[in-house]
Parts: structure tokens; C-alpha cells; sequence
């Protein structure tokens, strides 16, 4: 028997009620912050991601999924993100020339080839938001309050935003020799990935996990205490737009981020129970991504938020989640006959806007209640022999248990009045 690849997942039918809520809720706090969908393709060119994400990062070095195409030629790979391919499409269609920033969200599916676990797939989904064309810190503040109100409206508690700046390329050579030469006494100490990142992103030196490396990257030097003029005043008003927005933040010196293009403001939101794959949003600044793509220097902010860990932590939260789709009404014919007027009468009830479910197969009554019970109906309408007699339908309230008789010709009238009644008092009752 096949099984779904590793680090895949299906989502059944009980948890798309949940995906869908989740979704509906990103589309609709991104829509009153005032950005507009954008959706691009689930492949690129590779080059796209080697030059945008950056070579010498895991995502691009071991993590992406490559497509061969063998008569093409062409070097394309599925996406391991939005960011790149959001501004790839900004520069090619001309956006520059449209009120700036273009302010976009999408939802997307990614792929990483990384090692599951918990919280960590290889197809795994998230809602991204980019604003670009603006570097004014006001916007920095908007996008981060953008993620903090999706999760928060989600329900989710206890989450902390790790906020630090990375500085720009005027200021960050700077930092870069002073981390390394911090770092270069203790080269025999480092843990072997951080031996072969200190020549070529130090950076990354900093969010190392191994335990063996975290004193020492506890005390290297901060990016913070390098930032040039515009860099700090940028991130002192980032602070101040945040305070007055009322978004708690924490000052994360080591926070550095696993992409390449981020300059200036970087964050995170992780859950309370912290661990390595405890992010559940991440973002920041990309002020030098359109020019490294070939386009002209065009500022950027954004996140992406990984919705696999967020339905995660609303159930470890216990979060109000929605229940499984059920059908307003089920109805339960008896015989062949009886499957005649169901048919039609269910039809005439879906165009009045019901969702139906007629029972199919030779059942006896009492096997076809049961199914009408299993199909979490809130009315079942039996269509038995002396219904058919009677040219009158049995309603019941399958919740309440009370029945009543309708004429076929008034069924139609009859159950969209009740059905919207009985929502309205089960609201009440909630
Ligand atoms: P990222 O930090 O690589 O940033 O990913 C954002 C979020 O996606 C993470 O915080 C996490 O929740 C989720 N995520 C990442 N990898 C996995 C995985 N293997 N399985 C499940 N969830 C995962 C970016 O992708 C940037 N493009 C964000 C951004 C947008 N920066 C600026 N604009």
C-alpha cells in the first residue's frame, strides 16, 4: 500500500475545518491592514532562490527541492518560500510604478527538504505578507502587527515577539570582522557546522543549538551595538511605533534569521514552549533583495507565518476550534419510490441554500435513522410508507427529538425557516 511521502501530510476532512478557519482568518487580517492577495507559481527558476534566499544557507544548500527536466534543461525548484518570488513578480510587472508600498499576502504551499519532525515537514503551508517600496519603520511596525493580531485573534496565549536589527551593509561589515574575530580563538571549540559557517555566513553562528556553541554565541558581540546612525534611528522608531501599538516585544540580540536577504529589522514569534522549531512566524527587512534580483533598489518588510504550527500550538492550547462540517438536513427514504421524492425534494431544498444529504442504498428505517444520526444532521426528513401515502414528509429534530408532519408541496417553505431558526437558537444557547 502507498503512504503518503515523508514529511507530508493529509488533512482529512475533520481537520480542513480547522485549515479553513485558520486561512479565512489570515485573508481577513490582511485584508483590514490592506493587503491584497498575490499567488505565484509553486516553481521557479533555482537561480531565483540561490541568488534571492542566498547560497551558503541550509535552505538553499539542503533543502531544496530541484525538478529535472531533462529536455528543457531548464534548472527550476519548487518553493522553499514566498519572499523571493513575491518580489520577483513585483519587479516584473512594473509595481514600482504603482502607489507605493504594494502591500501583498498569499498563501502558499513550501518545500523544504529538511528532516521531520514535530512541527517540522517537508511540504508544510504559510501565510506570507509582504509591503514593498517602503522603508519607512512605521511599516516594519504594521507588518509585525499584523502577525501579532492574526495569532492573537486566533486565540493563541503566551506568545513572545523576539524583535533585534541585523544593520545594513554599510554597518555590518563592521560587526561581521567582530564576530569573527570574537569567534576565531575558539574555532577548535565550535561544533562542525559553525567551523565551516564562520567563513562563510557568521552570522549563523548565533541561533546555533548545539549545546557546545551556545555559550559562546551567548557572549559574542551584538548587532545592535554596531548599527550605524540610520540603521539605529531606524530601529529606535521601529521600538516607539511598536509601544504606542501596544505590541509586546522582547530586544533579541542573537536573533539573525535563516535567510540571506534580511538588512536592518528581523523577528519572530515563538510559543511559550521553546525548542527548535519553535517558531511560528518569522520576518523582517529586505531592503537589498529587488536589487540583488536585477531590479532597482527597492525597499521591503514581511513575515511569514507557518500555519502547520500554529494549528499545532491552537490545539496544544486548547483554542476554540470549529467542528466538522454537518449537513443542515438528512433525508431517510424508505424504498425506491421513496428515493424518487427525496431526490427531488432534496433538490428543491439545496436550491433554497440547504446543505442535504440524501441516504442512499436499501436500508431499513431504523438503519437509515442511524445513518441520519451519523451524518451529524440536525433534522432528518423520513419518507416512509405512510408518508408516501400521505403525500407528507416526517421532519424531526434530530437533537430534540420532536416531529412534524409537512406536506410534501410546503417542504421546501417549511425547512429553511426552521433550520435558520434552530441556528439562531443554538447560537443563543452557546
Ligand atoms: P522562515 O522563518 O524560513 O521565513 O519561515 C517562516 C515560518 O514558516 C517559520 O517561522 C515556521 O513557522 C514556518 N516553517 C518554516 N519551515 C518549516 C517547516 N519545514 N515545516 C513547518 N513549518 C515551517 C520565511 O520563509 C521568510 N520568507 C519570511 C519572510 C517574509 N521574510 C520577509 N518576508
Amino acid at each position: 500500500m502507498y503512504q503518503s511521502p515523508r514529511g507530508t501530510q493529509d488533512i482529512l476532512p475533520e481537520d480542513t475545518v480547522v485549515w479553513r478557519h485558520v486561512e479565512h482568518h489570515a485573508e481577513a487580517t490582511a485584508r483590514r491592514f490592506g493587503y491584497a492577495e498575490i499567488r505565484t507559481p509553486t516553481f521557479e527558476e533555482t537561480g531565483l532562490f540561490e541568488r534571492g534566499v542566498g547560497e551558503g544557507t541550509d535552505i538553499v544548500d539542503k533543502e531544496i527541492y530541484r525538478l529535472q527536466r531533462k529536455e528543457s534543461g531548464a534548472d527550476l525548484a519548487l518553493r522553499p518560500e514566498a519572499t523571493a518570488s513575491i518580489v520577483r513578480a513585483y519587479l516584473q510587472h512594473g509595481m514600482a510604478s504603482r502607489p507605493q508600498p504594494v502591500k501583498l499576502f498569499s498563501l502558499i504551499t513550501a518545500f523544504r527538504y529538511d528532516r521531520p519532525q514535530a512541527g517540522r515537514y517537508r511540504e508544510f503551508r504559510q501565510f506570507d505578507i509582504e509591503a514593498i517600496g517602503d522603508e519607512d519603520p512605521l511599516i516594519d511596525a504594521e507588518v509585525i502587527g499584523v502577525l501579532w493580531r492574526f495569532l492573537e485573534e486566533l486565540g493563541l496565549r503566551d506568545l513572545t515577539i523576539q524583535l533585534n536589527s541585523i544593520g545594513d551593509p554599510v554597518c555590518r561589515p563592521e560587526y561581521v570582522k567582530a564576530l569573527v574575530a570574537y569567534y576565531e580563538p575558539h574555532e577548535a571549540e565550535l561544533c562542525a557546522d559553525c567551523r565551516r559557517r564562520l567563513h562563510t555566513s557568521p552570522l549563523r553562528l548565533l541561533d546555533c543549538k548545539k549545546p557546545g556553541c551556545q555559550p559562546l554565541a551567548d557572549n559574542a558581540p551584538r548587532t545592535i551595538d554596531f548599527l550605524c546612525k540610520p540603521c539605529e534611528e531606524h530601529f529606535s522608531a521601529l521600538q516607539g511605533y511598536l509601544e504606542v501599538m501596544g505590541l509586546p516585544y522582547e530586544l533579541t540580540p542573537r536573533l539573525v534569521r535563516g535567510l540571506d536577504y534580511y538588512t536592518r529589522t528581523v523577528f519572530e514569534v515563538v510559543p511559550p514552549k521553546t525548542g527548535s522549531q519553535a517558531a511560528i512566524g518569522g520576518g523582517g527587512r529586505y531592503d537589498g533583495l529587488a536589487e540583488i534580483l536585477g531590479g532597482k533598489p527597492t525597499p521591503g518588510v514581511g513575515f511569514a507565518a507557518g500555519m502547520d504550527r500554529i494549528i499545532l500550538n491552537m490545539r496544544e492550547q486548547g483554542c476554540s476550534l470549529p467542528t466538522a462540517d454537518v449537513p443542515d438536513v438528512f433525508f431517510a427514504p424508505l424504498g425506491d419510490q421513496a428515493k424518487l421524492v427525496a431526490a427531488r425534494l432534496a433538490e428543491e431544498a439545496r436550491r433554497d441554500g440547504l446543505a442535504v444529504v440524501v441516504g442512499t442504498g436499501d436500508r431499513s428505517m431504523r438503519a437509515r435513522m442511524r445513518q441520519a444520526g451519523q451524518s451529524g444532521a440536525r433534522f432528518a426528513v423520513i419518507l416512509g410508507n405512510d408518508e408516501l401515502r400521505e403525500q407528507r414528509a416526517t421532519v424531526k429534530n434530530l437533537a430534540g427529538g420532536e416531529q412534524q408532519a409537512v406536506p410534501f408541496a410546503d417542504l421546501t417553505t417549511f425547512l429553511a425557516p426552521t433550520v435558520r431558526h434552530s441556528d439562531v437558537e443554538q447560537e443563543a444557547a452557546l
